[in-house]
């Protein structure tokens, strides 16, 4: 166990992790028998045993003898997140932030459903020499850049983004009001003041696309490419909101894409959104992403550790810190965090092919 006190100088990190809707399936990457576990028992255990957070993988550079941070995991499954008492919650993903401490982290990121969870890690107390991020504004960007491959293969141009009013869905929005893609784009959420707040500032930048915003999923259907960010354990999106051909880019954590569309839809693309490669860094530990690639939060956790950055990126995610964590990932670019292949339902796919009428233009 670590009882020195924390190296501050060393700029480690740590990344917060949790089990997914299938608590079982995950826990079995820590340990395989876990996997048998029923999960009614996964759901009692982790409510009621004082299960510690837990050490999921190492990341390093690669060539480096020591890690460069850690991966852990809040032992509390995404649905228990989302519904189980706040205070309780809080106090697992802070107990996890107490072992980042000890570990030496002094930047530690809130990965999948620990940072919606925390109002963006808003709720998380302040410490001493440790910096919070969602890693959201690097995710905001990864995502613009994937939407800039995916718009060229969708004739009508028409983006919706399901999420839009969230911290990464709203830096997307407010960095696509600086540099437009798409023939019209829909924002949906379930909050309306929010929405209409969004839409007004993006008319306000004068970017010529027209926007539109909605409460109802109904309005997916419209678009032939659909950014998907929302906050939910399960399925919010599935084959009756999806128009023929629609290419998603699904960023959600866990997934908000209803797996039987891939059988169910085979005319619809789902491609994984916010994933980096990193061929220059090393994961030891199964993370659920095939090898050389991560979360974009991850990344921005890694990116805000090897600059050395120390202001906190917690609440909504500022379009000021995805340019800086953009400009981090172009410095570090001998490690990798560009936008990975694509994949699938975590299978390797090739990027649509661009619409006759956009490789004639
Ligand atoms: N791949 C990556 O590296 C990466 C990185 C960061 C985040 N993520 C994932 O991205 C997602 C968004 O994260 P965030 O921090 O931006 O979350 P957030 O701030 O909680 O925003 C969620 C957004 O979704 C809307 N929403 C939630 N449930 C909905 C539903 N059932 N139907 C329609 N809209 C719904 C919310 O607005 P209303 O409440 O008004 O509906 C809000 O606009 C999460 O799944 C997270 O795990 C992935």
């Amino acid at each position: 166990m670590h009882d020195s006190a924390p190296d501050r100088t060393s700029n480690k990190f740590a990344f917060l992790v949790h089990p997914r809707a299938d608590v079982a399936t995950d826990m079995a990457r820590i340990w395989r028998p876990l996997g048998r576990v029923p999960a009614r028992s996964w759901d009692w255990g982790l409510r009621r045993l004082p299960v510690p957070p837990i050490t999921l993988a190492s990341v390093r550079r690669r060539g480096a003898t020591e890690p460069d941070g850690w991966i852990l995991v809040v032992p509390v499954g995404a649905r228990q997140l989302l519904t189980e008492d706040r205070g309780w919650v809080i106090g697992r993903i802070e107990a996890a932030v107490d072992r980042a401490e000890q570990l030496g982290a002094s930047v530690v990121g809130l990965g999948a459903l620990t940072a919606p969870v925390t109002a963006g890690g808003a709720k998380l107390r302040e410490r001493d020499g440790l910096t919070l991020t969602t890693g959201n504004a690097f995710t905001a960007h990864l995502s613009v850049e994937g939407l800039r491959r995916l718009l060229p293969a969708a004739p009508g141009g028409r983006l919706a983004i399901v999420g839009a009013t969230g911290s990464v869905g709203s830096c997307v929005v407010r960095l696509l009001a600086e540099e437009p893609l798409g023939s019209q784009l829909t924002l949906i959420a379930r909050g309306e003041r929010r929405l209409r707040e969004l839409a007004g500032d993006f008319a306000a930048a004068g970017t010529g696309v027209p926007v539109h915003t909605s409460t109802s999923l109904d309005a997916v259907r419209e678009a032939d490419v659909v950014l998907l960010l929302t906050s939910a354990a399960d399925a919010v999106i599935g084959s009756q909101h999806l128009k023929p051909g629609a290419i998603v880019l699904d960023d959600t954590q866990p997934r908000n894409t209803d797996p039987r569309l891939v059988h169910e839809r085979p005319d619809v693309t789902v491609i994984d959104g916010g994933v980096a490669a990193i061929p220059g860094i090393e994961l030891r530990g199964d993370i659920g992403l095939p090898r050389g690639l991560a979360y974009a939060c991850l990344c921005e956790t890694m990116l805000m550790a090897f600059t050395g950055h120390t202001q906190r990126a917690v609440g909504q995610a500022s379009v000021e810190h995805a340019v800086r964590m953009r400009d981090a990932a172009r410095r570090f670019a001998h490690l990798g965090f560009d936008l990975a292949e694509p994949l699938s339902f975590g299978r390797s796919v090739s990027w649509p092919a661009p619409a006759l009428a956009s490789v004639a233009a």
